[in-house]
């Protein structure tokens, strides 16, 4: 194999495919060399930028035989902006490659055989993102407002004007803040001073009616009147606005929500339709970006449980607004949820209640101290829902999982890394892994969404 000294600084190579972040993956005798915008098959000359023991990061210096699956991409900004890293890849290719990706990932850190089927596509490829955290910044000389994302790898504010991946609406009401701001003489923030104003905008966009829920992050701890003045004219002058809060965040960190928000005008949620059921998302609670492949991701879970049980008991866990627990209420006798946060929860009392539900039952708090609680009480479900954040289960979680679920644990994953590594930990403690269905939630990015299934019955 070859080591570091051995690569030189510029050279040739082919790319054979893509790391878990999307990157282009080179191999030079065994040593690899990531490669930022790179599409498998693609011929390049390319610059090494930064050597490790084994492996290199380069950039591309020439396309010497673009690869057939390249495409022109949607987006003018899309090699600016670090939003939409494989957006100049054709969509069936992306599939595939993402497929390989869970199948990689699998491999190397699962270590046991594992059936990964076809990754079911995003319903929509454009528009479909309808959560949207634009930073908010000015410019140095004319201290004009920027709103966008930042350059690939940085906290450079690219001012976006249009994005075809969110619904077209947003950007007209990004305009609209860009210029009242402006003209109320409201200060982008900047994070290097940490002084300015308006820090960032959240826009959640409903898929169902098409309304909109306007939060504006300042860096403040009460309501200044230009930022009132702001949300007013804003839910006034724009058509499809269901509410605008505001959220005060004035620590220096990374984080876009502070804790406390203030409602000025209309709703504080917006309205989802899921599985035929109406769900309030506000501002603080989890919901799929991608409500159309969310929808599918609801069914495909519904449809499985149909075929396989009548009337189990399932627990729902990390459970948000409750969205798989009340898609799946009528076809089962009881529903147990758990959600740490408490706007969520209240959220899920609210759908229940309007849906006139009864067999569901609502938690707040940690999901590892409730699997303990539950465990003492002796309590049982045929089915365990676990859709936890990106870093995954705790040990201790998973330990009582498995002693709280009689059938199946039904796991939900945006992170194939951490879902790898809690089927090994599920897998060395006698479960089985049935296979594992892939959804592309976030079309021309290397993110994907995973449900994996996992039988208990058969063990000692
Ligand atoms: C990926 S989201 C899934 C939400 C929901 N299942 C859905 O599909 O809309 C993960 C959820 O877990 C919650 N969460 C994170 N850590 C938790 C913990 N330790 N205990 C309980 N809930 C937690 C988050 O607040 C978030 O709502």
């Amino acid at each position: 194999m070859l080591t570091k000294k051995d690569i030189p600084e510029i050279l040739t190579a082919k790319i054979e495919k893509l790391s878990n972040l999307g990157l282009g993956i080179a191999k030079l005798d065994g040593y690899v060399i990531f490669v930022e915008g790179a599409c498998p098959d693609d011929v390049l000359k390319i610059k090494i930028n930064k050597k490790n023991k084994n492996y290199a990061n380069a950039e591309i210096l020439e396309i010497i035989e673009p690869s057939p699956y390249r495409i022109e991409p949607l987006c003018k900004m899309q090699k600016v902006c670090g939003a939409c890293q494989l957006q100049f890849i054709d969509y069936d290719a992306q599939l595939k490659f993402k497929k390989e990706i869970v199948e990689d990932t699998m491999r190397s850190i699962f270590g046991y055989e594992v059936d990964v089927r076809d990754v079911v596509p995003s319903p929509q490829i454009k528009e479909y993102r309808h959560k949207i955290q634009y930073p908010i910044g000015e410019t140095k000389e004319s201290k004009r407002i920027l709103a966008g994302y930042y350059k690939s790898g940085s906290h450079e504010l690219v001012n976006i004007k249009h994005c075809p991946i969110q619904p077209v609406y947003c950007d007209r009401i990004i305009e609209f803040i860009r210029e009242e701001a402006q003209k109320l003489g409201i200060r982008g923030y900047s994070e290097k001073s940490h002084k300015g104003e308006l820090r960032h905008v959240v826009i959640r966009t409903s898929n169902y009616d098409k309304k909109n829920l306007v939060v504006l992050v300042v860096n403040s701890d009460k309501l200044s009147n230009n930022v009132k003045a702001l949300a007013n004219s804003i839910f006034k002058s724009l058509e499809n606005i269901k509410g605008v809060e505001v959220n005060f965040n004035n620590k220096k960190t990374n984080l876009i929500l502070g804790e406390k928000s203030e409602l000025v005008i209309g709703e504080g949620y917006i309205e989802e339709n899921i599985c035929d059921k109406i769900f309030k998302v506000g501002a603080k609670t989890f919901f799929q970006v991608n409500p159309k492949s969310a929808d599918n991701i609801f069914r495909y879970v519904r449809e499985y449980i149909v075929s396989n049980f009548k009337s189990p008991t399932i627990l729902d866990a990390y459970a948000g607004i409750t969205a798989f627990g009340i898609c799946m209420s009528d076809i089962a006798s009881k529903v147990v949820s758990i959600e740490e946060v408490k706007p969520s929860v209240e959220l899920a009392g609210e759908i229940i209640k309007e849906n006139g539900i009864k067999n569901i039952e609502l938690h707040c708090g940690d999901a590892g101290d409730f699997f303990a609680k539950e465990t003492s009480l002796g309590r049982e479900f045929n089915i365990t829902i676990l859709d936890p954040p990106r870093k995954g289960c705790t040990q201790n979680s998973l330990d009582y999982a498995l002693k709280l679920t009689k059938d199946k644990i039904i796991y939900v994953s945006c992170n194939p890394a951490t879902l790898a590594r809690d089927l090994k930990y599920l897998k060395e403690r006698g479960a089985e892994v049935e296979y594992i269905q892939p959804f592309d939630m976030f079309p021309h990015t290397y993110h994907i969404e995973n449900v994996a299934i996992i039988r208990l019955s058969q063990r000692d």
